[in-house]
């Protein structure tokens, strides 16, 4: 098969679309056909060399994919050749073949396009596993969700809508439109706005009670900050460094909660539990239409490198498929 292949750490021009083996399904998983895969921000780091694929994992960049079950490994159950899937994965969505834990597969959603279905596993499942099962968002609450323009933060703010929440987001001015038709109540600039002045503002000085953030470090004393009286704040991302100073007075003041999560090196179990909560809880949203992928676009997987540019500009909304023929 062909893959995109990192011919060493660097810039998108170490991508490459190569003949490489093709992958073997193992017990309890099966090989699945990819017709479209989607950049993460943590493929960018993984080409760069500063984030490898967890042991046993595959080499190439890849965190979900769709596209067709074409082979089936030992002791398979309740999936089938020719079936249409969407899957989440530990790498190799980069890749004309991957194998899938069959744990980490999901049906693609009634009235998505397979290619658009691949937009979906990976922010789904770190959206749900963050916002619900730990920070336990609640109809009427407020959710501050940071770079709101992300493929996460696109996620997010339909996410919290649907469950009822009052979604507050950060993003540069040009995206706002967009992101407040997704369902976000009030856009933040936040290279012109303070954010924890505007959060206090839309909130009348009550905060956020839960916060996605994205940024780590530069904006921990600002999320706190920012927070409601019983507030949680959840660390996905450290684009803003990962050493910071955590002033507990102002924390415990708060009776709040500081989590973070990485979904990528979870045990199998546990990915499992999250596609299964996916599935039952976020999936009937996505067929009601209440929650839709948000593409900025489709490119060819061939053109890698011209993905890895757009999304490293960040002048993208959502995400950014490569589409695999
Ligand atoms: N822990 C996990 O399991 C997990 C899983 C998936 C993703 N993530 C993390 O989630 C983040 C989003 O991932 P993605 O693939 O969706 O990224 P993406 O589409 O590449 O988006 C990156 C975003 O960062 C925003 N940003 C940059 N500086 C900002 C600032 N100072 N304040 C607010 N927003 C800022 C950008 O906003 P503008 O364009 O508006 O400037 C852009 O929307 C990444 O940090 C990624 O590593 C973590």
């Amino acid at each position: 098969m062909r893959a995109i292949v990192v011919s060493e750490p660097g810039g998108p021009e170490v991508l490459s679309w190569s003949e490489v083996p093709d992958p073997q399904p193992g017990p309890g998983e099966v090989l699945v056909d990819v017709r479209a895969t989607a950049v993460n921000r943590a493929d960018l780091l993984q080409r760069q060399g500063h984030y490898p694929p967890p042991p046993g994992a595959s080499e190439y960049l890849g965190l979900e994919c769709s596209g067709v079950i074409s082979a089936l490994g030992a002791g398979v159950d309740g999936w089938a050749v020719g079936q249409q899937v969407c899957a989440l994965l530990a790498g190799g969505g980069y890749a004309e073949r991957v194998a899938v834990p069959v744990g980490q597969l999901l049906p693609v959603p009634d009235g998505v396009d397979l290619v658009d279905a691949a937009a979906l596993p990976e922010v789904a499942s770190t959206v749900w596993s963050n916002v619900v099962q730990v920070a336990r968002l609640a109809a009427g609450e407020t959710l501050l969700v940071h770079g709101g323009g992300s493929g996460i933060g696109t996620f997010a703010i339909q996410l919290g809508a649907a469950l009822g929440a009052t979604v507050v987001a950060t993003a540069r001015a040009a995206k706002h439109d967009r992101l407040r038709a997704l369902g976000a109540a009030h856009l933040i600039d936040y290279r012109e706005q303070d954010f924890v002045e505007e959060v206090r503002r839309v909130t009348s000085d009550a905060g956020a009670d839960v916060i996605l953030d994205i940024m780590g470090a530069s904006y921990l004393g600002r999320n706190v900050a920012a927070l409601a009286y019983d507030g949680r704040l959840v660390t996905i991302g450290m684009q803003g460094g990962r050493k910071g100073e955590l002033d507990l007075g102002a924390l415990l003041a708060k009776r709040g909660t500081v989590a973070a999560t990485a979904l990528r090196s979870r045990p199998l179990e546990q990915k499992s539990a999250i596609v299964r909560g996916v599935r039952e809880q976020v999936w009937p949203l996505v067929e009601a239409c209440r929650i839709r992928p948000v593409i900025d676009r489709r490119m060819p997987i061939s053109e890698a490198a011209d993905a890895h540019r757009l999304v490293e500009s960040s002048d993208h909304v959502g995400k950014v498929l490569l589409t695999v023929d």
